[in-house]
């Protein structure tokens, strides 16, 4: 990244969105790895808009490129082997990836902040809690120490962690997986960021827990407004809280659309696959739960076609032969299949006309149980 030196460091979050732009636009975005074995094209192709108040929820399988996508717009992917292959990512009207490391650091926690996928490695062993989740207000803030050891302990007390007073003496170790994820949690919230991005925050919590998380960000949105990214394999995660869900498959965005148009119209049979492989799903069509059959091909050798072709039932000759263009509608729902646009071929989406409400409930219900505890 590009040095500059004397540059005013500007608290972006403070600056208007300019007229035309929204609060962050990533388009066309393509973030390769160059390696021994080739080259890994992890991100390849990622377009997307989000406004403030809004949420988007990234959904694949394992390697799809969620969380290298997230980290290039946090300039946290190391450079080589990383390498910017094309597109950009604004944030209001700013280029993210022509920012000096400095502004970039002035961005990071305190405009855009990150609860990473693995709590225990994203905090540092032998500092105490309350001085890691102070820090970023420290270093933005110019909070004193006394000062962001307070705001920690109202922090660990918003994300539901019991004696606080106490807990920011201690050190991660100290902290079961679940307690972590929120100390993480407190951390992004800190600096109340304009963009949250939460990289599969609930993976491995329970039920209970998972949805008193996912409600600690939805109140803070609520109270601040800001965006949220929400990154995760389960397409039953977001159901209900995204606004916008954008699916990838093998680093490409294969659909994106509002979450109504992704679960009442979605036009991918990957898609399709994801909404099939939610229980709630499965349990309204009264079919066993289907996961998709195969694997993700391998980012180096990407199949000639449509990149889901060797796993996908519907797949006709052209499939292997020709890569589909994003099918998009007015709306600006688009789908990357060679038959996104015809009716008859739409017919095989699952039919999820009641399942959604369903999951709902579901959710609610696991929200009465966490708001008990
Ligand atoms: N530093 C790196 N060098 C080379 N390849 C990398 C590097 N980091 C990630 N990749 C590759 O980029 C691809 C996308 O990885 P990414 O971590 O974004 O997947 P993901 O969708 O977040 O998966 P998961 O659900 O398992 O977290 C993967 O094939 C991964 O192996
Ligand atoms: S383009 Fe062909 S292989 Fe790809 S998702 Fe559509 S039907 Fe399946
Ligand atoms: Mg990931």
């Amino acid at each position: 990244m590009k040095k500059k030196s004397n540059e005013q460091i500007v608290d972006l979050k403070t600056q208007p969105i300019p007229e035309g732009h929204h609060l962050l636009e990533v388009d066309n975005l393509k973030m390769y790895f160059h390696t021994e074995d080739g080259v890994v094209h992890a991100v390849d192709g990622v377009s997307y808009t989000l406004d403030r108040g809004e949420t988007l929820g990234v959904v694949g399988e394992s390697g799809s490129g969620k969380s290298v996508t997230a980290k290039t717009l946090m300039g946290l992917i190391p450079m080589p082997p990383g390498k910017i292959e094309g597109g950009d990512a604004l944030y209001r009207g700013q280029s993210l990836l022509s920012m000096s490391e400095e502004q970039m650091q002035s961005v990071r926690g305190n405009d855009i902040a990150m609860i990473f996928q693995d709590p225990m490695t994203s905090l540092n062993p032998v500092y105490k809690i309350g001085r890691q989740v102070g820090e970023g207000l420290r270093l933005h803030r110019g909070y004193t120490k006394e000062q962001a050891e307070q705001r920690a302990i109202e922090l660990l007390d918003l994300v539901g962690i019991p004696e606080p007073e106490k807990r920011v003496k201690e050190y991660p170790h100290q902290f079961s997986g679940g307690m972590r994820q929120r100390v993480m949690i407190a951390m992004a919230l800190a600096c109340d960021p304009d963009i949250l991005i939460a990289d599969e925050p609930t993976t491995a919590l329970d039920v209970t827990i998972q949805a008193q998380i996912l409600e600690v960000m939805q109140e803070m949105q609520q109270k601040n407004g800001n965006a949220i990214i929400m990154i995760t394999h389960d397409l039953g995660v977001v159901a209900d809280m995204a606004d916008k869900i954008m699916v990838m498959y093998a680093g490409r965005p294969v659909e994106f659309g509002t979450a109504d148009e992704i679960f009442y119209n979605p036009r991918h049979p990957y898609t399709w696959g994801l909404i099939r492989s939610i229980p709630e799903q499965a349990i309204d069509e009264k079919q066993p739960l289907t996961p998709i059959p195969g694997n993700p091909p391998s980012l180096v050798n990407l199949p000639k076609g449509c990149p889901f072709a060797p796993r996908c039932v519907y797949a006709k000759p052209i499939c292997h032969e020709q890569c589909p263009e994003h099918h998009t509608t007015e709306t600006g729902h688009y789908s990357a299949c060679h038959f996104a646009d015809d009716l008859e071929f739409l017919k095989n989406a699952p039919d999820t006309s009641r399942s959604r409400k369903n999951n709902v409930a579901a959710v609610e219900e696991m929200n009465m149980v966490g708001g008990e505890e």
